[in-house]
């Protein structure tokens, strides 16, 4: 397979093999931010718009130049924030370096994948719940060392985006990356509070059981084409980046 880096007035178009090393040098030259304080989403859709495909998992739309581009963004971040859907519908993989902040308004876990016997990564993890959650999300976790970030949240139990970016900051935790679900990626976008959109877009014809993004009114940030690139099976990955 082949990778093209697709020609903007800023860039000119190069053709790597997936195999080569270069593919990877390039992608990391793309997807590198230089920035102390950032909030990027990094998901994939299929031409459809669906979040998941046959196994009702996104496991059947990505490909491996897609989760290529998932270790050089979690690479670059300092925590990956998910819906917890999400880490009961997947084996979520804590990331080797950044953090992973699990968002959960019920505070029931029941179902994950998480490794908890496996100390060193599961110190990475940090549970964002409402405060009334706190105690059963500690009840579940037990004396593993999983850090409990206990916040205010609504009427309808959910904690509002920028709250949980402002109580990732106090951990010193500036450089996120949202990587879905679609619940939770349509309430980070919604607030405004994504400055980039990393998306992939699958060559795929899924029923849209599972919208990629359910967003309730129109939202229309100004953006830019940061990136662009695309593969010889007619993966596209695309970058935008928001103007302010
Ligand atoms: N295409 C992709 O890139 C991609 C990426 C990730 C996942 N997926 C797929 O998406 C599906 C899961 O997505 P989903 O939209 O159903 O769920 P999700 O966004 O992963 O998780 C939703 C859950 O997160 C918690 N939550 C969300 N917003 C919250 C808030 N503001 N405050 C507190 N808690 C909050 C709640 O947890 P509680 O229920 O515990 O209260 C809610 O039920 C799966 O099929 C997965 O495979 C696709």
């Amino acid at each position: 397979m082949r990778l093209t880096q697709i020609a903007t007035e800023y860039s000119t178009s190069v053709d790597v093999d997936l195999d080569a090393s270069e593919c990877r040098d390039l992608i990391t030259r793309q997807y590198a931010r230089t920035d102390a304080t950032y909030v990027r989403l990094n998901m994939i859709t299929s031409l459809t718009g669906s979040a998941a495909g046959t196994d009702g998992t996104s496991d059947t739309l990505t490909n491996p130049v897609d989760r290529m581009i998932l270790g050089v963004v979690r690479s670059d971040a300092d925590v990956v924030v998910v819906g917890a859907q999400s880490v009961r519908a997947e084996g979520y993989i804590v990331p080797r370096t950044a953090r992973l902040a699990v968002v959960t308004s019920s505070g029931n876990l029941t179902g994950h994948q998480l490794r908890l016997d496996d100390e060193e990564s599961i110190r990475q993890v940090l549970i964002v719940c409402a405060k009334e959650r706190a105690e059963e999300v500690r009840r579940q976790l037990g004396s593993h060392p999983v850090e409990i970030v206990a916040l205010a949240s609504g009427a309808d139990g959910r904690i509002a985006p920028q709250d949980i970016i402002d109580a990732l900051a106090e951990r010193a935790l500036h450089r996120v990356v949202c990587e879905g679900g679609p619940s939770l990626a349509s309430q980070f976008v919604q607030a405004g509070v994504i400055d980039e959109y990393c998306v992939t877009v699958a060559p795929l014809l899924e029923p849209a059981n599972a919208p990629f993004l359910t967003i309730e009114r129109a939202f229309r940030p100004r953006t830019e084409v940061a990136g662009h690139l695309a593969d010889s099976a007619g993966f596209n990955y695309l970058r935008l980046r928001v103007v302010v």
